[in-house]
């Protein structure tokens, strides 16, 4: 299967482009920075067959319209609200994030509790960031306004990456460096200030009291597993899988273990659920 965005669009016009594609339990898949759903292919390819998988992109991001207006983490995550309401789901579904799709995460689960039966945290963090990194935003965000997303695309990809990924599958290094020079080079500064300033979600964590699922790739740099280990820890009903030959990118860098992983963490919360 080779889903493209708005496969099964409602007759109502969706404000974000999305692949919605099989019956069953819903996944909402949301995709990190500054990415889109097609980071998921290999989880929309498997998983169709049992489940509703519904992978947007996020606004800026992908085939959704860009945005020049500030944003926040929370506003994207009541883009997402309303996709769901859009597309008349009013079933709790499982989310599952990578990265800034977790730090969407952590604003969803806040916000629309009642929405969410599950959680996936792939390669993220709850913390805020330090004024070193949220500095580094600010530069990267001034950057690629004035010499466009294909001018930090290349650099990023190497720290998104494992070198296993980069030594046995250049194509997903390629495939990585063309969605990110293709994104609008606003949507990218948008959603950098917006990570700047997100806050500690931390405190939440023990909160949180559905099925979670942490998942990490063993050679992710940018959220590596000691930090997810202690998420873990704080998360009551919670468990944590690590992935070989995978940095920050597992889904898409170690598909066959990630999507294992996820099957049996939904076979065995489906299974618990009243
Ligand atoms: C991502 O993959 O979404 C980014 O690494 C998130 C970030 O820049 O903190």
């Amino acid at each position: 299967m080779n889903s493209k965005p708005n496969d099964q669009e409602s007759a109502q016009q969706l404000e974000l482009a999305t692949v919605d594609v099989g019956t069953g339990p819903v996944i909402l898949f949301v995709h990190g920075f500054p990415l889109d759903h097609t980071m998921w292919q290999h989880q929309i390819d498997d998983l169709a067959s049992d489940f509703r998988v519904v992978a947007p992109d996020l606004p800026g991001f992908g085939l959704s319209q860009p945005i020049s207006e500030p944003v926040s983490l929370s506003d994207y995550a009541d883009s997402l609200a309303l996709l769901l309401d859009q597309l008349e789901i009013d079933q709790p579904v499982v989310f599952c994030g990578l990265s800034m799709g977790g730090y969407i995460g952590w604003q969803f689960l806040r916000r629309y509790r009642e929405k969410v039966a599950a959680l996936v945290a792939s390669d993220t963090r709850s913390a805020a960031d330090d004024e070193k990194t949220a500095r580094g935003r600010r530069v990267m965000a001034s950057q690629v306004r004035t010499a466009g997303s294909a001018s930090i695309a290349a650099d990023m990809v190497k720290k998104l990456c494992s070198d296993h990924t980069a030594a046995e599958s250049p194509q997903t290094i390629e495939q990585l460096i063309e969605v990110i020079s293709q994104t609008d080079s606003d949507s990218i500064a948008a959603a950098q200030l917006a990570m700047a300033e997100r806050p500690d979600a931390t405190p939440w964590l023990s909160e949180i009291d559905i099925p979670t699922l942490f998942v990490v790739g063993e050679d992710d740099v940018i959220t590596p597993p000691a930090e997810m280990q202690k998420m873990a820890d704080v998360v009551a009903n919670s468990q944590i899988v690590q992935l070989e030959h995978a940095g920050h990118m597992a889904p898409l860098e170690s598909p066959a273990a990630f999507n294992t992983a996820l099957r049996n963490f939904l076979n065995s919360t489906l299974a618990e659920a009243p």
